[in-house]
């Protein structure tokens, strides 16, 4: 029996991702199909400050302290150690799981940390707050994706709909009526950090052109915003239209996303974008929910090699 174990949703960004970098404002919900878990169970018969680590999925089975500095899981322990002030874990086995495609622009790696840090916290018997968990998500971020806006820790942490700016307090985001999303994975993984630094230097070459896709993608996602609001679902479809457009001139599309968002819309669905870094990872289609099944059955003959249907609730 695990001693603590804590859960992490997968995330997608509605609307607004890499304007978001560059603090224009952003919509992102919990994706709860798709989980991230860790189980910490006490070894009684280890000495204090031994821990093993178990990943299956990623064939990993190690001490701690055999593992690189640099892994993600060392730096995490590293700084949670510090957080908590203490010099050392009790003897413990840590077991992560994750139903989460990686780099896939689900928000896999944020959601191992929020997992990690929340199972880890309790078993020392000193949970941390939600927002301590996103701070130091955030950090974990940092480290491994550059420039993080800080939205990804934030929506996985507080597994709500937020509305979210870059260095503000975030807003949790009031959805009036449940909508249906179709999430389909290309198969293709991509590197957020590579996609954030392409438009990064695409952005330094012609700073006025990708000021003002930025600016045309702040306005999608404010009137999103306020359609979810006002329980205006079908109106949300042309809105991820446009953005998934913005994206592509932004450099961040690629054929086999186009195709799958052509595959949606042709399928019925009301709107249809990449979301996430882009490059490959993951498509949302926005739908009717009887037509969720349909849709669904569209993107995967159109190359998707997976997809989910999702459902975000008022809360
Ligand atoms: O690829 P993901 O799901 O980690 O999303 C990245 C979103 C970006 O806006 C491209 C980057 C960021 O840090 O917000």
């Amino acid at each position: 029996m695990p001693a603590i174990t804590a859960t992490a949703p997968g995330k997608v960004i509605l609307v607004g991702e890499h304007a978001v970098v560059y603090a224009r404002p952003a919509i992102a919900v919990p994706v709860t199909q798709v989980q991230a878990k860790a189980s910490v169970f006490a070894d009684l018969h280890a000495p204090p400050g031994e821990v093993w680590i178990e990943a299956p999925a990623i064939g990993l089975k190690a001490r701690l302290t055999q593992m690189p500095p640099s892994n993600a899981i060392v730096r995490l322990f590293d700084a949670l150690a510090a957080e908590l002030v203490i010099p050392r874990f009790p003897a413990l086995r840590l077991k992560i799981t994750s139903t989460i495609p990686i780099a896939a622009g689900l928000g896999s790696g944020a959601a191992v940390s929020v997992a990690c840090l929340r199972a880890l916290s309790a078993f020392v018997g000193h949970p941390l707050s939600t927002d301590r968990i996103s701070a130091l998500t955030f950090e974990q971020e940092k480290i491994f994706h550059g420039t993080p806006s800080g939205i990804d820790n934030t929506v996985i942490s507080y597994a709500q709909p937020i509305y979210f700016v870059r260095d503000q307090p975030f807003e949790l985001l009031r959805v009036a009526l449940p909508f249906t999303l179709v999430i389909a994975d290309t198969g293709i993984k991509s590197s957020t950090a590579s996609a954030v630094s392409g438009v990064r230097q695409r952005w330094q070459q012609h700073t006025a052109t990708f000021e003002d896709l930025f600016d045309q993608i702040a306005e999608i996602a404010r009137r999103t915003r306020i359609c979810l609001e006002n329980g205006v679902i079908q109106d949300v479809g042309p809105l991820l239209d446009e953005n998934h457009h913005l994206l592509q001139i932004l450099g961040v599309s690629c054929p086999e996303l186009d195709r799958l968002a052509a595959a949606a819309r042709q399928a019925g669905a009301w709107g249809a974008k990449l979301c996430g870094g882009g490059l490959g990872g993951n498509l949302i289609a926005l739908v009717d929910p009887p037509q969720a099944e349909n849709v669904a059955a569209a993107l995967r003959s159109a190359g998707a090699v997976r997809t989910w249907i999702t459902q975000i609730q008022p809360q």
